[in-house]
């Protein structure tokens, strides 16, 4: 129970899910998202496990006239999670309602939302790991019974409303799963499902949908080039398909892999995919913090970057490529780490991993 203001805010439009998700190509393309962004399940390539599982949810959903149960999606950026909120919706045939986190930041503000949704609303939150305590509160009578429990007034006269909502299906996304309260988590009963990165393979057919869509000619070998460049991400494809595109077009020369390598080697990524930070990572482990371990806070000290950028977006990668390994007592970089950055191994390498 929590109290409203009596302010009542209209739900369209929604604030749109902000762009402020730490990621190079996202900064730089925000609106590339939504032209290549797929609208059905066709489109929509890999994951191939969740789109099963989802598929019985749906269809299940369906056949009892009832909207399925709430979802949560979670994993690195990039990997379509908003894409898949999105394909639901359609799949469906409901409306989606789009908010954040950190657009909700008061009672009011999620009471406003959930009364305005109507029945058979896909209500989507992104980036849900940063909703206050208070707000989780007066999510779950919502989410489990669908009722807004609402305090209203304060001190002795403060009296509880018990608000029915209409039937609606929450879908959530976060890139940190971890900071997500267990009760909340235990919520979404429709399932919890955690993106993968994508094989070369998927990614390069996603080159190959985005590239027709952007009436891009494409040599068979640029593909694989990208592909092999864009971190087993969609979303970093799709970038970087866009800048070899634009480097072939200022040389007029076709996009074949020696292009590709050109363009992106003056964008400073390398052939595992991996950005001047990245690099710049690896070097700080293996150099200042003799190959670890070390804590991530100390890294982003060292770096002068954010936590949050490299715990969600560049970590992830990285351990994804086998550079650098987790241990109890910190980050530590591999073998093949120095070996990619040239380093030699010390002698007593395998303390740093005990
Ligand atoms: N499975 C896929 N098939 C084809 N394209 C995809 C797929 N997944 C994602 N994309 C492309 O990648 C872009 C980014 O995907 P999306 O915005 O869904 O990622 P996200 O997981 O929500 O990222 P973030 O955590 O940053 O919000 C989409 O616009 C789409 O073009
Ligand atoms: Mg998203």
């Amino acid at each position: 129970m929590s109290s409203i203001s009596p302010r009542r805010r209209k739900l369209e439009p929604l604030t749109p899910p902000p762009q402020d998700t730490p990621s190079f190509e996202k900064r730089n393309d925000a609106f590339l998202d939504q032209t290549l962004r797929p609208t059905s399940w066709d489109d929509y390539i890999g994951q191939e496990t969740i789109k099963k599982n989802l598929h019985i949810l749906i269809s299940a959903a369906k056949e009892r006239e009832n909207p399925p149960e709430h979802i949560l999606f979670y994993g690195p950026p990039g990997l379509g999670k908003t894409t898949l909120a999105h394909i639901i919706a359609h799949e469906l045939g409901g409306t989606l309602r789009s908010t954040s986190g950190p657009a909700i930041e008061r009672v009011g503000d999620l009471a406003a939302i959930l009364t305005n949704l109507a029945p058979g609303d896909i209500l989507f939150i992104d980036e849900i790991h940063r909703l206050s305590r208070t707000i989780e509160e007066v999510l779950y009578p919502a989410m489990e019974s669908g009722v807004l429990n609402i305090l209203i007034g304060k001190g002795p006269s403060a009296r509880t409303l018990d608000l029915p909502l209409p039937p609606f299906t929450m879908i959530a996304a976060t890139t940190r799963v971890a900071d997500l309260s267990a009760p909340l988590r235990s919520r979404f009963s429709g399932g919890v499902y955690r993106l993968e990165f994508y094989s070369e393979e998927n990614i390069a057919q996603i080159i190959r949908r985005s590239a027709e869509i952007l009436g891009v000619d494409i040599e068979k070998s640029g593909v694989a080039e990208i592909a092999k460049r864009s971190r087993k991400t969609p979303r970093t494809a799709n970038y970087l398909l866009k800048r070899a595109r634009d480097y072939a077009q200022v040389k007029r020369v076709p996009l074949s892999d020696h292009v590709v390598s050109e363009a992106l080697g003056m964008l400073e990524i390398d052939e595992l995919g991996l950005t001047p930070l990245d690099r710049n990572l690896l070097l700080a482990i293996i150099d200042r913090f003799h190959g670890g371990p070390v804590g991530v806070s100390a890294l982003a000290a060292a770096l002068a970057e954010e936590q949050n950028t490299l715990s969600e977006v560049h970590e992830p990668f990285l351990l994804q490529l086998g550079l650098v390994e987790r241990t109890q007592r910190g980050r530590v970089a591999t073998r093949k780490a120095y070996a990619h950055m040239g380093r030699e191994i010390p002698p007593n390498f395998e303390e740093s991993f005990l």
